[in-house]
């Protein structure tokens, strides 16, 4: 009915990244006036609300204590109850809310800022961890990355669209290869720090276009490898690609290739791919049981 998002770019970009007080400050700030704006969208009031879905982890431990006191506030003054969600799990049901129909057993990548998490997922509430990274996440290797290419915060996007003029074959740079389902990015990062350091002046905008081609084609490379062997492995007939990386414009096209004629393949639109609010409800919707309150906040909760 409504997805409002409050962008905390300017915020935190003189910083060149998320800090973590100044974050959990805005959220309390912020958060009150986004609820008004949600229901002006949604033509609705807190009368047609039947449950309440709040992250409860992994995130930064500020912000999720915001937002799990304001739900929690909430629940207690319009007599709803208040469900605890998964992050990740969220990232994954961003996928049913563009296609209600999508139902487990499915295979899900979430490429986020501190995940590359392959999982299977076979029935509603239950993930399994089959694949992970061994280090960075592919998110924090694109801001890096993005960060050492003098392209700023947020690096993800920038990085995508700065790779769009480039050709990965003029300045290639090595691709992950690691036994398994696992990811590793760190060397990749190392190698484009030393490219960029043995080019010097060298390195002008066609040469940094360039090697945010050949960065980017790493990283995808080895995302879909990866997902194809577990689609090998674990066949199935629904493939969900989520998460904040999941809005790279190369990651798009080639899991798109990768899954072709094997499984269904959804990635959720861009705006669904990076955090918002509306997966959380979503998974809030499938989720069955009990509401255990008060709500514990987890900072490094994993799938399970
Ligand atoms: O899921 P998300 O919004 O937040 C976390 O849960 O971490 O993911 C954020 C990550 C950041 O690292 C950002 O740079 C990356 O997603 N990202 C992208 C793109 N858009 C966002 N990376 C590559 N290409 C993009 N278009
Ligand atoms: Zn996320």
């Amino acid at each position: 009915m409504a997805n409002v998002i409050h962008s905390q770019v300017d915020l935190h970009k003189d910083f060149g990244g998320v800090v973590p007080e100044l974050a959990s400050r805005d959220h309390l700030e912020r958060l009150p006036h986004l609820l008004d704006l949600a229901f002006a969208d949604a033509g609705a009031g807190p009368e047609e609300v039947g449950l309440i879905a709040v992250t409860r982890g992994p995130g930064l431990a500020g912000c999720l204590l915001v937002g799990v006191g304001v739900a929690e506030g909430l629940g207690a003054s319009w007599h709803r109850p208040v469900a605890g969600i998964n992050h990740l799990w969220g990232h994954i049901y961003a996928a049913m809310l563009t296609r209600p129909d999508l139902e487990p057993p499915l295979l899900g990548l979430v490429v986020s800022g501190a995940h590359s998490d392959l999982v299977r997922m076979p029935e509603h509430g239950r993930f399994e961890v089959i694949g992970r990274t061994r280090d960075d996440a592919a998110g924090e290797a694109f801001d890096k990355a993005a960060r050492m290419l003098g392209l700023g915060y947020p690096g993800g996007p920038a990085l995508d669209r700065l790779a769009r003029a480039g050709d990965p074959k003029r300045q290639p740079l090595p691709r992950p290869s690691l036994p398994g389902l696992e990811y590793s990015f760190s060397g990749l990062k190392t190698a484009l720090l030393y490219r960029l350091r043995d080019l010097g002046e060298g390195a002008g905008p066609s040469e940094k276009a360039d090697l945010a081609a050949a960065f980017e084609q790493s990283v995808v490379e080895s995302l879909v490898e990866k997902l194809d062997a577990a689609l090998s492995r674990e066949p199935v007939a629904e493939v969900v690609v989520a998460g904040g990386v999941a809005a790279n414009t190369l990651l798009r096209r080639r899991a798109a290739e990768v899954v072709a004629g094997r499984a269904r393949l959804t990635m959720p639109p861009l705006e669904l791919c990076t955090d918002n609010a509306a997966m959380i409800a979503a998974a809030g919707f499938y989720r069955g049981g009990e509401f255990p309150s008060p709500i514990r906040v987890d900072p490094s909760l994993g799938w399970d």
